[in-house]
C-alpha cells in the first residue's frame, strides 16, 4: 500500500519568510529562467516548458520563460559558462529551471563549479531538497519499495562541497592537494532548521539526522550539536540518528522507517542517488535548490544530469524534470496546480507510459503527451 503521505502532492518547501509574488493586471504571473544546459538537458527542459505552459494556461496563471544559453557549448566558445553580469540578470527571475550541466570536452570539476554551483552558492540556495517516493506502475528493485516516502534534505554551501583547498607542488612527487570540509554553525543551524520545519509538515513528523562524527570528530561533531539545540524548538518532530554507512544498510532494509532526513552535502549527494534507484531510476528524482529567506530565485531540475549515452536520442525520461517543475510551482505559492501536475505525472506512470529507464518503451514525447493529456 502507497502510505497516505504518498498522496499528498508535491512537497511542501516551508516558507521562512514571506510568499511572493507579483501580480500584473491581476493575473498572477511569475518570470522563470530556463537554463537548459547540456547533452538531455535541453531535451527535458523544453518537455518541462510545455508541460508548464499548459498548466498555467488551465489554472489561469502567467508564465513567462527566457532561455540561456548557459552550456558547456558557451564555455568552450568564450571561456564562461555565465558570462559577465549574468547572476545580477537572473537575479530578476522569480524562479530558475535547470536541465543539466557536463560534457565529455570539459573536466567536470570546471563544468559543474562555472555554472550550477556557481549558482547555488551565488544565490545561496543552502537548501537541497529532494524528494523519493514510488510512483504508481513503477517498479522498484526492493521488495518493500511501496514503503519509500522519503524527502532528503541536503545542506547545499558548505560541507565537504565547499570548494575550500588547494594543491601545490603541481607534478612533483610530494604534490599536495587538500579537500577542506567545512561546517560552520550558521551554516548547520539554518539546514537543520529548515529540515525540522519540513519534517513538522510532513504527516509522519519524523527526522532522522545523517552524520559521520564517530570518524570525522569536527565538523560532523558540530553538525550533531547543532542538530540537538534546533531539535528543542521542534518538541513535536520525532528524530533518531544514524551514521551514514548505517543509512545506506536501513534504506534497503528498512524503508518504511525513514520520512525526512537531514544530511551533508556529501552524504546526501550518495544517498539521493540510492534512494533515487530504489524509487525506481534516476530518470525521475526531482530537486530544487532552495533559498527559503526568498532574497534570490531558487532553483528547479531533475537529479539525473547530461547523459550525454542517450542525448538527442528521443529516449530521456522528463518526468524528473515535470516533478522538479511541480516543486518550482508548489515554492511559487501555486500549490493547486503543483499538485495538479503530480496527480497527472502518477495518472501517466500508472498507465504505464514509461521510458527505458524504467523499463518501458515510451519515448520523451510519450510521456509528455500523457502527461499533457491528463492535466
Ligand atoms: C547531484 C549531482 C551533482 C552534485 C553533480 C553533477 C556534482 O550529482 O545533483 O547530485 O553532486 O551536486
Ligand atoms: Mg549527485
Amino acid at each position: 500500500m502507497i502510505p497516505a503521505a504518498a498522496a499528498h502532492a508535491a512537497l511542501r518547501v516551508p516558507d521562512l519568510m514571506c510568499a511572493p509574488d507579483a501580480i500584473l493586471d491581476g493575473m498572477r504571473s511569475y518570470r522563470i529562467a530556463c537554463i537548459p544546459g547540456d547533452g538531455i538537458g535541453p531535451e527535458v527542459v523544453a518537455e518541462g516548458v510545455k508541460v508548464l505552459g499548459a498548466l498555467a494556461a488551465r489554472e489561469g496563471f502567467g508564465l513567462e520563460f527566457a532561455d540561456f544559453d548557459w552550456n558547456s557549448a558557451r564555455y568552450l566558445r568564450t571561456g564562461r559558462y555565465i558570462p559577465e553580469g549574468g547572476l545580477d540578470e537572473l537575479k530578476r527571475f522569480d524562479a530558475i529551471l535547470f536541465g543539466a550541466v557536463g560534457a565529455p570536452e570539459v573536466p567536470d570539476h570546471i563544468s559543474l563549479w562555472g555554472l550550477r554551483l556557481a549558482i547555488c552558492q551565488g544565490f545561496d540556495q543552502y537548501a537541497n531538497v529532494r524528494p523519493a517516493r514510488l510512483l504508481p506502475g513503477v517498479a522498484s528493485p526492493l521488495a518493500r519499495g511501496a514503503a519509500i516516502d522519503w524527502v532528503i534534505v541536503r545542506e547545499n554551501t558548505e560541507g565537504e562541497y565547499s570548494g575550500a583547498g588547494g594543491r601545490v607542488h603541481a607534478g612533483h612527487a610530494d604534490e599536495v592537494a587538500v579537500e577542506v570540509a567545512t561546517f560552520t554553525r550558521r551554516g548547520i543551524e539554518r539546514i537543520h532548521r529548515f529540515a525540522f520545519a519540513l519534517a513538522r509538515s510532513r504527516p509522519r513528523r519524523r527526522l532522522t539526522l545523517v552524520t559521520k562524527s564517530n570518524a570525522q570528530r569536527h565538523g560532523m561533531v558540530l553538525w550533531d550539536e547543532v542538530f540537538a539545540e534546533v531539535a528543542r524548538e521542534f518538541p513535536d518532530v520525532a528524530t533518531d540518528r544514524v551514521l551514514v554507512d548505517a543509512a545506506t544498510a536501513r534504506m534497503v532494509l528498512k524503508p518504511e522507517t525513514l520520512d525526512t532526513i537531514v544530511a551533508s552535502n556529501l552524504h546526501a549527494d550518495i544517498l539521493s542517488d540510492l534512494a533515487a534507484a530504489l524509487a525506481g531510476s534516476l530518470g525521475v528524482a526531482p530537486t530544487a535548490n532552495v533559498d527559503p529567506e526568498r532574497r534570490f530565485p531558487s532553483m528547479f531540475e531533475p537529479i539525473h544530469g547530461s547523459a550525454w549515452d542517450i542525448a538527442g536520442r528521443g529516449i530521456a525520461n522528463p518526468i524528473a524534470t515535470f516533478w522538479a517543475a511541480a516543486m518550482m510551482l508548489e515554492h511559487l505559492g501555486e500549490a493547486g496546480a503543483a499538485a495538479r501536475l503530480m496527480r497527472a505525472i502518477e495518472a501517466a506512470t500508472a498507465a504505464r507510459v514509461l521510458t527505458p529507464d524504467l523499463g518501458g518503451e515510451a519515448r520523451t514525447a510519450d510521456v509528455t503527451a500523457a502527461v499533457l493529456a491528463r492535466l
